[in-house]
């Protein structure tokens, strides 16, 4: 039992199984939780932006319904653990609210959504915010977890079970038959059951390639002196850009964090430009100095919208994937060990069915046909745009990159704390031309968000192996 990924879906998945008598091996790259799970606004919400009324255009009322159920099951398991285990958390009121225009029709789009779906929501006017509102609507009793900490409880719960977490390890590959021996970092591993919680799955088995778009978003954390001076709720706007605010009350003060512009990775620009865009708005509409921290992360998204957790298909339920959670995995990942241990142990939960049971509707095979095509405008494009050779050129200034060479073989170069470093600019999952994120110092692929160090060493997404350096 081979759990690849020990951010919450792996850790949960993990601990069911434990619990259940099973004795799982969780392997990961990096750390436990140094994934998206350690750097999520981690909101444990029923209300989710405007999921509701974008998953009822791709599927149907009783996936809708399905889906809040999972939602609500993996809320409720996740939320158990940390009273068991003495882990703090708040309940807050969650909202979504709108001051635009365009945003207050998708607030009340989602209003809709909800009461079609039978989600509890009220309406919530102004609610707690110190700016003026168009419309909100709110859903009580909702919580904002630690989420490094929760990680920690569940290695712990894990732990006294028999089962383990090893760290530094990473998946490069996977026999294609049963047993599954997988190829390490570490060495080969053999395997009948193989869960890839992995975000996007690191084998293209799955088929979610051709439907999977990474998004990324920032957070900044200001301190602040008296919690009762900045909002309470945790909120979601649905303008263009979307603000997220929660607080955090951690060992090192108290916070608020400031959250949004999202956008698909290695796309749009200069990310450093949208940290300071939330920062000057944040300057000019809440009580708050400069940010402590600011930090970003991301998830993916399927054309198809509702997440795909479970077995793929024709490997007689011995081989996992979850992913598509839309940057609403905190209930999501816990639903997710709830619907794959129950694969596994023949105990799925009443809800599965239903949510796996989607059709294709016509949203699907339109926003799957865009995504197809902007993959291959940015597969061809990237490389046609390129400049004529770059020897011979200054190397970018400090903290900057900028790809260059031939179409062939483009080479991308940076300099960071005052290293030069030239490496191929050809992603190693499949092919695609990475872009330079300088907010975070790092090469990122817009096809499917793998994102690599100056030096070419692999930090995240479906890739396996680093960018090759260029020694000429
Ligand atoms: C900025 C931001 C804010 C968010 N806020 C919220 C929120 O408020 N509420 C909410 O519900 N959701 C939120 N989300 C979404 C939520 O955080 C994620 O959906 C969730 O954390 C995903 O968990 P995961 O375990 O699937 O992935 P991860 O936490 O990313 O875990 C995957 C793990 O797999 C490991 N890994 C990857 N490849 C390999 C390999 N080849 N070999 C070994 N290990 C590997 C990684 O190192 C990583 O630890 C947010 C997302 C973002 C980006
Ligand atoms: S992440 Fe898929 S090609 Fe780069």
């Amino acid at each position: 039992m081979l759990i690849v990924g020990a951010g919450l879906t792996g850790l949960c998945t993990a601990v069911r199984l434990a619990r259940a008598g099973l004795v799982p091996t969780v392997i990961d790259a990096r750390r436990a939780g140094s994934g998206t799970t350690g750097h999520s606004s981690a909101k444990v919400s029923l209300l989710q932006g405007s999921m509701l009324q974008r998953l009822a255009r791709h599927a149907s009322t009783e996936t809708v319904a399905a889906y809040i159920a999972a939602n609500r099951s993996g809320q409720e398991w996740l939320l158990d653990l940390l009273r068991e285990r003495d882990v703090p958390f708040d309940t807050r009121l969650a909202m979504t609210y709108a001051v635009t225009e365009s945003g207050a029709k998708d607030v009340e789009a989602e209003r809709q959504a909800s009461r079609d779906a039978g989600l509890e929501i009220i309406d919530v006017g102004q609610g707690d915010l110190p700016f003026p509102v168009l419309d909100a609507i709110g859903l009580p009793d909702q919580a904002q977890i630690d989420p490094v900490a929760t990680v920690r409880a569940l290695v712990a719960e894990l732990e006294s079970f028999g089962g383990r977490v090893i760290e530094g390890i990473r998946m490069t590959g996977s026999s294609f038959t049963r047993p599954w021996m997988v190829s390490t970092t570490a060495g080969e591993v053999r395997a009948e059951h193989l869960v890839l919680a992995t975000q996007a799955p690191v084998l293209d088995r799955s088929l979610d390639f051709a439907r999977i778009k990474a998004y990324r978003s920032y957070v900044l954390a200001y301190p602040v002196a008296d919690l009762l001076n900045v909002p309470q709720s945790m909120s979601l706007s649905l303008d263009d850009p979307t603000r997220s605010l929660r607080t955090a009350s951690t060992g090192e003060g108290d916070f608020l964090l400031v959250g949004g512009n999202g956008h698909e990775v290695g796309h749009g620009g200069s990310t450093q430009a949208r940290v300071d865009e939330i920062h000057a708005w944040a300057s000019s509409h809440l009580p708050v100095d400069e940010p402590a921290w600011s930090w970003s992360a991301q998830d993916y998204h399927l054309t198809t919208q509702v997440p795909h957790i479970g077995a793929v298909p024709g490997t007689a339920e011995r081989l996992f994937v979850a992913t598509g959670y839309d940057k609403w995995g905190m209930a999501l990942a816990s639903a997710a060990g709830e619907l794959i241990s129950g694969d596994i142990l023949g105990s799925a939960p009443a809800y599965a069915e239903a949510l796996r049971a989607k059709g294709i509707r016509t949203a699907d095979i339109t926003e799957t046909a865009a995504q197809g095509a902007s993959v291959g405008g940015r597969l061809v494009g990237d490389r046609v745009r390129l400049a004529a050779p770059g020897s011979g050129q200054t190397p970018p200034g400090e903290g900057a990159g900028r790809v260059e060479g031939n179409p062939v073989r483009p080479t991308a170069v940076s300099t960071v704390d005052g290293r030069t470093c030239a490496l191929s600019a050809v992603c190693t999952h499949l092919g695609g031309v990475v872009a330079w994120n300088d907010a975070e110092r790092s090469w990122d692929c817009p096809l499917h968000g793998s994102r690599f160090a100056p030096d070419g060493t692999l930090i995240e997404g479906p890739a396996t192996s680093d960018l090759e350096p260029v020694t000429e």
